[in-house]
């Protein structure tokens, strides 16, 4: 009998501790640095599906394009014992996450949900730590773009380029005309994402990847190097003294105004203009970045997910189911300016420049052009990124010749190894 009494007040104890916590509303923490009006427009679509299942979401943004300073907090956090629910995280460090033990297994989800059969194999794995589900992809943005204002052109008699030199050409012409070229965010990621551009545009396919997916010495000093840097800093005469350590939505809002040209910048950039209710291919030129037209710099953005209390799973993952539903695949990656995770979605409801995406993303998956980003987290391990960065930076920032600073990329690499 005692044994009996025992057993059912275990039961009932189940029974309450599935009722109200494990099954229950709860609440997500996430984090993320979706700040800028676009990207505040997709994020809220999340918290609005979470929040009609009876979950609570407790927004944890840290402003800071690119996420360097969201990727600082976030260790401080985990270090203090303390991680949020959900936090934005990509590519290789997720790997870095799931050595430390802290994050949820999110195959059930994955399971029920049939995510292998949704996402491309390459994401998944991506996404999978030691074969087990750990983080959800969101989007798939294209970094390897530049966003036009037209009238600028116009008004310059300059043409949209679709190589340096017409690049460099049309600079002249809107710089003669008393405008801004290019439109520039100096800050370390900014000038990384402009770096890989033409590192691609100018050096190829195979150079991209030897160089910056590999991190080989021989790639990185190398004369194709060199040619890289000069066009690199070539740009810097056609920016404005308004350009170091201005957001990247600042520089993008020169370019919706008309104060400038170009910019440089992944899609994210769209949900800019998509914000402002700007038109592509009316308001705004959606350019895939010179040389580039056969390549795809992919940067896809995902949460991982830290192990909760138990009153919180469901809220947790319900969040991660959420995330690849096709509603939210829709609205979200219209709002975000990128193409759906989500294999086989309509294209329908998706403008021009992300149908082409969505074409190109497709196309280089099969020609090889598909690459991934080094600035944005996708190619290399963060000591090797921050290696390049830093070389980076401080070359397009001072005086050091382009010989140099090759030869000084291969070095932090080789240190960084
Ligand atoms: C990228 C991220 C994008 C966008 C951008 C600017 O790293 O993948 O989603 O937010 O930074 O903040």
């Amino acid at each position: 009998m005692k044994f009996l009494k025992g057993a059912l007040i275990v039961l009932v104890a189940c029974m309450f501790f599935f009722c109200e916590g494990a099954g229950g509303p709860g609440e997500v923490e996430v984090l993320h640095w979706w700040t800028s009006g676009g990207e505040a427009a997709a994020v809220a679509v999340l918290k609005e599906m979470l929040e009609e299942e009876g979950h609570t979401w407790k927004d944890f943004a840290v402003a800071g394009g690119g996420g360097d300073q969201a990727m600082t907090v976030l260790k401080s956090r985990a270090v203090a014992g303390n991680p949020p629910a959900a936090a934005q995280v990509k590519g290789p460090q997720i790997q870095l996450w799931g050595d430390e033990g802290v994050l949820t297994n999110l195959d059930d989800v994955a399971q029920a949900e049939k995510w292998d059969e949704l996402v491309p194999k390459v994401v998944a794995d991506i996404m999978k730590y030691q074969g087990h589900w750990v983080a959800v992809p969101v989007n798939v943005h294209r970094i390897n773009w530049m966003w036009c204002n037209p009238e600028v052109f116009k008004k310059a008699g300059a043409k949209i380029p679709t190589t340096w030199a017409e690049f460099e050409d049309a600079c002249k012409k809107i710089q003669a005309a008393g405008m801004i070229p290019v439109a520039w965010g100096g800050q370390p990621w900014q000038e990384a994402t402009v770096f890989e551009i033409i590192v691609a545009g100018v050096g190829g396919t195979d150079f991209y990847k030897k160089a910056l997916v590999d991190a080989d010495p021989a790639a990185l000093n190398s004369p194709t190097m060199v040619e890289v840097l000069k066009t690199f800093k070539m740009i810097k005469q056609y920016t404005d003294p308004g350009a170091p350590g201005r957001d990247w939505n600042l520089a993008t809002a020169m370019v919706i105004k008309g104060e400038a040209g170009m910019q440089f910048m992944g899609d994210w950039a769209k949900g800019e203009f998509t914000a402002a209710g700007k038109v592509p291919n009316t308001d705004y030129v959606a350019a895939v970045a010179p040389g580039t037209s056969k390549q795809f710099i992919f940067n896809i953005d995902s949460f991982i997910m830290f192990k909760v209390q138990a009153k919180n799973e469901a809220a947790q993952k319900a969040m991660a189911r959420l995330i690849l539903q096709p509603k939210f695949q829709e609205v979200f990656n219209i709002n975000k300016g990128s193409i759906p995770v989500r294999m086989g979605m309509p294209e329908g409801p998706f403008d021009a420049p992300a149908r082409l995406a969505m074409k190109d993303f497709s196309e280089t998956s099969k020609t090889g052009g598909l690459i991934p980003s080094m600035a944005h987290e996708m190619a290399v391990m963060p000591a090797i990124r921050g290696a390049i960065m830093d070389v980076v930076t401080n070359f397009y920032n001072s005086d050091l010749s382009a010989e140099d600073a090759a030869a000084q990329l291969a070095d932090a690499v080789k240190a960084a190894k």
